[in-house]
């Protein structure tokens, strides 16, 4: 039928989705770049986001995931504060907001119930709202204010891949166009530095066998598994996790590398799996120090390093990309070992028990 003819010779959605990515990316930069080769975004979006006294980033699931990234983009590059909501909490507890928030919701499909309910609320409250989503047309896009479109392409597989990464990129613009706006030096070449993120996802999608030898030794038979992180790493092991769980059913946590210790440790035992990311330099030794930690309790580890920052024989490595851009690439192994692990593990990677693609209802 038509769904076979659009998966090709890939034998899952999942991992023809994974390998899209630098595709995505470069359909990005291309999309949101005019003739002057400068990145730039609708001029009354960024009106909205510079008149906002704080951004609130509402979103479920993998989306709130790329948020908690584009918090970091939007502080670090563009200097507004951010706060980032799961929308089904949002809803019914809402925080004490700033004099003039500007809502963003984060969402592959944009029809996300909860996410719709905080929009509602957030219309008769009479608050602007900027929608970020892949599907042009869907609910959230048409009731919010202004949208964002990811240009990711039909994303099938229920776990979501390549809309992380779209999402993520696209904050990374909607930060760099915002902050050029205001006459803040980001100090690098966005688009070029995405270019790189591109062609580092290649060379990650190449490394296929290596990271399904890696996922068939450490996860083929376990019952739990750990993703530790520091900093952007933390969160980019939130959404490791969270694909694990998702098609493999291996119980997964994602936890920063210096909350461990604060009760999780005691979950160790002999040859848990611990997967560790070390991308961030400020934060490299210390994680290297989380990682002495649970070895020494038995765990076993898988390494993630960035190039540069490598300190062990084994790491898996990757290429080196700028240092606020590494959840675009650190993801991806990520998004593999979990594809590899339900794949081995007999699970029906596409189609997860439990779950559904869009969630419509509350
Ligand atoms: C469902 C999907 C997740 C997704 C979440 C939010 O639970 O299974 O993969 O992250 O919804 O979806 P959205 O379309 O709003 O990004």
């Amino acid at each position: 039928d038509a769904s076979d003819i659009e998966k090709g010779t890939y034998p899952h959605y999942m991992l023809k989705e994974i390998d899209e990515q630098p595709a995505v990316i470069r359909k990005i930069i291309q999309t949101y770049r005019n003739e002057q080769g400068e990145l730039t975004i609708d001029r009354e979006i960024i009106d909205a986001v510079n008149e906002a006294d704080r951004i609130y980033i509402i979103a479920a699931g993998t989306s709130y995931h790329a948020g908690l990234v584009g918090k970091q983009f939007m502080e670090k590059m563009a200097k507004i504060p951010v706060e980032v909501h799961i929308s089904s909490e949002f809803g019914y507890n809402l925080p004490l907001l700033s004099k003039k928030p500007l809502f963003i919701f984060i969402s592959q499909s944009g029809e996300t119930a909860d996410s719709r309910s905080v929009l509602v609320k957030v219309k008769e409250l009479g608050y602007p709202a900027l929608t970020i989503t892949n599907v042009p047309g869907s609910t959230l896009s048409r009731e919010a204010d202004f949208t964002l479109l990811l240009h990711a392409g039909p994303e099938i597989a229920v776990a979501s891949t390549k809309a992380y990464t779209a999402q993520i990129a696209v904050l990374a613009v909607l930060a760099e166009v915002t902050a050029k706006s205001n006459g803040i030096d980001i100090g690098f070449d966005l688009s070029h530095e995405l270019g790189l993120v591109a062609n580092a996802m290649d060379v990650l999608c190449d490394s296929k066998e290596l990271i399904e030898i890696i996922s068939r030794e450490f996860l083929s038979t376990t019952r739990n598994c750990f993703f530790i992180g520091r900093g952007l790493d933390y969160y980019v092991c939130l959404e490791g996790a969270l694909k694990l769980k998702e098609i493999s059913y291996i119980q997964a946590e994602g936890f920063a590398g210096g909350e461990l210790k604060h009760g999780t440790i005691a979950l160790i035992e002999d040859g848990t799996p611990v997967v560790a990311l070390a991308t961030q330099e400020k934060v490299n030794l210390s994680i290297r120090g989380n990682v002495k930690e649970v070895v020494a309790r038995g765990a076993n580890p898988c390494i993630i390093s960035m190039q540069g920052l490598n300190m062990d024989e084994d790491s898996f490595v990757l290429p080196e990309v700028h240092e606020l851009l590494t959840p675009l690439i650190s993801v991806v192994p990520l998004q593999l070992l979990a594809y590899y692990a339900s794949l081995h593990r007999g699970c029906d990677v596409d189609k997860p028990r439990n779950l559904a693609k869009s969630v419509t209802v509350e």
